[in-house]
């Protein structure tokens, strides 16, 4: 088994040497010193010119992305704590602090934690990133992963987390009740209400809320290939409504009321990164949020290059995929108003910048991607911090587009 991984891997890294030197499209390369190992970048609707990076190798960075190619700093949280997560719900944002990743706990922190912050100053000169509450959720588990926050119907809100790395939970996600620090962008020092449910899938990283019931979550693992629909509308008894085999791992979503900008995807659809080394994208239709269908998904010959597929983004007509596999880099998928997959380009960075050998190759691995609002596509390379910018149509190979 571990011989044939291998092999596979090697013969992924021969097919996109050849494919990365096919074509030669522009890029911009930047190497901000605020982007230190990015897990997750995201600009939300709330402030769709302002992105969000989480680094797991320490600190939480905001930059205006406004114009063509800017990428300017306007606050940052430094610190040396393995920050992944994040969420926004209007001025309220959430971030996790991991504590255990893959390779056991993280020396610098102390626990998982929820840190919380008031974005109300976002646009102002004073902005300054600083949590106004860390919650240690060591209490009850010994790490925490992706997190999204979703309004009940009766006005609570909810941060729904996947347990990732944690030892002391199988397959675990929490839900913690935030409603009065989002309410009052303040501190609140009672013990919250935390209640976890276990579920068999190993190692839960994706996660994402039915856009149709904000009491329905789909979340993918780590080491399994399963999906699981979670039916949490009594938070003191949530419990799996199904768990299916062959969805791929992680399924990191994304849908249209969570993008910055206009995506032609169904208001009930959304769109799952399959990692793994069969990896690709899925399309599922929420329209019943307890029995999702599969709208459609890029099949196995393109399964193989969008392999390793990660925190997907949709803008216009297009899916955009960082891509983890050596060589790292990113791919366009042409996504029908239907919900129907198209065309699948893909981009490697330039391997004369990364330079000999295996090891450098493999550290070109893209966790994460963001796209402006002119099509300008950053994407972050994790073991370096570079950050290649493309525009999307050259990548895409829309020749009658620009970006702006
Ligand atoms: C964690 O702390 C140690 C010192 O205890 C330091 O050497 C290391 O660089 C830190 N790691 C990160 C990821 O910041
Ligand atoms: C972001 O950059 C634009 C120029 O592209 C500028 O007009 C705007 O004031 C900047 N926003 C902030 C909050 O600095
Ligand atoms: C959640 O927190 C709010 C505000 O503190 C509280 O009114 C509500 O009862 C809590 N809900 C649960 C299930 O603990």
């Amino acid at each position: 088994m571990r011989i044939y991984a291998l092999a596979s891997l090697h013969f992924l890294h021969f097919l996109f040497f050849f494919i990365s030197h096919a074509e030669s499209v522009d890029y911009t390369r930047l190497q901000p010193s605020a982007v230190n190992y990015p897990a997750e970048a995201r600009n939300y609707p709330e402030a769709p010119n302002t992105l969000y990076i989480t680094n797991r190798n320490g600190g939480l960075a905001a930059f205006n992305i406004t114009s063509a190619k800017q990428f300017d700093l306007l606050s940052m949280w430094a610190n040396d704590l393995p920050l992944e997560g994040q969420d926004r719900l209007g001025d309220f944002l959430v971030v996790t602090e991991l504590a255990r990743g893959p390779n056991g706990n993280y020396p610098n922190s102390s626990g998982p934690k929820l840190h919380f912050f008031d974005l109300s100053n976002e646009g102002s000169p004073s902005f300054s990133l600083c949590p106004f509450q860390s919650l240690d959720l060591s209490t009850y588990l010994d790490a925490i992963l992706h997190v999204k926050l979703t309004k009940l119907p009766s006005d609570e809100l909810f941060a729904v987390i996947t347990a990732g790395f944690a030892t002391n939970v199988q397959g675990g996600v929490v839900f913690v009740n935030v409603t009065s620090q989002y309410n009052t962008l303040k501190e609140d020092t009672e013990t919250p209400f935390v209640k976890i449910l276990e579920t068999s899938v190993e190692q839960p990283e994706g996660i994402i809320l039915s856009p149709t019931s904000p009491t329905t979550a789909l979340i993918g693992g780590i080491k399994s290939d399963k999906i699981g629909v979670i039916d949490f509308s009594d938070v003191s008894n949530p419990f799996i409504v199904e768990e299916r085999q062959d969805y791929g791992k992680q399924l990191v979503g994304a849908k249209k009321s969570d993008q910055p900008f206009a995506t032609n995807l169904n208001e009930n659809y959304v769109v799952l990164a399959q990692w793994g080394a069969s990896g690709g994208v899925m399309v599922l239709d929420c329209t019943d949020s307890s029995n999702p269908r599969i709208v459609d998904e890029t099949g196995w010959y393109h399964s193989l290059s969008l392999s390793y597929s990660n925190r997907v983004k949709l803008y216009k007509d297009f899916i955009l995929l960082p891509l983890e596999q050596p060589i790292g880099g990113f791919a366009t998928v042409q996504l029908g108003v239907d919900g129907k997959l198209g065309d699948v380009q893909e981009e490697h960075y330039p391997l004369d910048e990364l330079g000999e050998g295996d090891d450098v190759v493999d550290q070109s691995k893209s966790y994460c991607l963001a796209i402006n609002e002119g099509g300008w596509v950053y994407s972050f390379v994790a073991e370096t911090n570079a950050v290649y910018v493309y525009c999307l149509y050259d990548v895409a190979g829309v020749n009658n587009k620009n970006c702006s």
